[in-house]
């Protein structure tokens, strides 16, 4: 359906930009379309710099602000949603003092988690900058101060979730020992799935966990807040119920070339995003 045919829809002046390092924005997309299945994304991905959790604030201080200037420049969006958790808790200011489009972050759910959990102690599941930043520190005393958060930090998730994206499914013994910590404390019930890559193997992970003995663990990530806070947003700046012009390509940006043997592209395809674009 269009403007044209129904007078209650507004079309957007410019795609909603959906950007992580990598696929786990993904995961940001389809809680977006869950909601809105109409909304027009364009997707795009820092692989050339990937993976994020890795590097440093002042680097992602540089880099981030730096990718995006040019993905404005060629995307023109009407928003903009930082689908990445670790870049999400250090660049959203200097995002924002310097870009006058809206920008959403995604950050950890820890303050639904902290209404969440019935036994007061919570897991947190993210990269290892995401656990050690001060803003999640802030989160965590702010929304779940009276309780007791388990960390994990794993990198090596994000690139197992990259590879399940890919066609290549991890394995259960691998899940279960990056999980191993939360499940030696029984008193555990919620876990916060606090980098965009992780709602990927969600499913994995909850089957994993309760083979394991955690079948009463509540899982959380901020996909349905963020599609909540996009259409607040979205109804805030006169459209609300934005509808997609047909001359909006389904578009992914990307930072370096492909492997020539990449499954992503299918992966992708399949997720309505047929037109791969480097970004120059
Ligand atoms: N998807 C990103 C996040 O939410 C992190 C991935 C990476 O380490 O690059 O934190």
């Amino acid at each position: 359906m269009t403007a044209d045919t129904c007078p209650t829809l507004q079309t957007l002046p410019g795609p909603i930009l959906v950007f992580d390092s990598g696929v786990g924005g993904l995961s940001i997309v389809e809680a977006l379309r869950e909601r809105m299945p109409d909304l027009p994304l364009t997707y795009a991905c820092d692989n050339e710099a990937f993976p994020y959790g890795l590097k440093s604030d002042a680097w992602l201080l540089e880099r981030v602000p730096e990718v995006v200037a040019r993905l404005l420049e060629q995307v023109q969006p009407c928003l903009l949603v930082v689908a990445c958790n670790t870049a999400s808790t250090v660049v959203l200011p200097a995002l924002r003092e310097r870009f006058s489009l809206p920008v959403v972050g995604v950050v950890p759910a820890i303050k639904p988690a902290g209404l969440m959990t019935r036994s007061g102690h919570i897991g947190l599941l993210a990269t290892k900058g995401t656990i050690e930043r001060p803003y999640t520190q802030k989160l965590i005393e702010t929304f779940a101060g009276d309780c007791q958060v388990t960390r994990i930090g794993s990198n090596c998730l994000v690139q197992l979730a990259e590879d399940a994206l890919a066609g290549k499914q991890p394995s259960d013994a691998r899940l279960r020992e990056i999980l191993q910590p939360f499940l030696d404390e029984p008193r555990l019930d919620t876990v916060i799935l606090g980098c965009t890559h992780f709602p990927l193997l969600q499913k994995q992970l909850a089957r994993v966990a309760e083979e394991a003995g955690a079948q009463h663990w509540q899982w959380v990530d901020s996909g349905a807040a963020i599609a909540r806070r996009v259409l607040h947003l979205l109804a805030e700046e006169g459209y609300p119920n934005p509808c997609c012009p047909d001359t909006f390509a389904r578009s992914c940006w990307l930072t370096a070339p492909l492997e020539t043997d990449s499954q992503l592209p299918q992966a992708l395809q399949c997720l309505g995003f047929d037109e791969l674009k480097l970004l120059s």
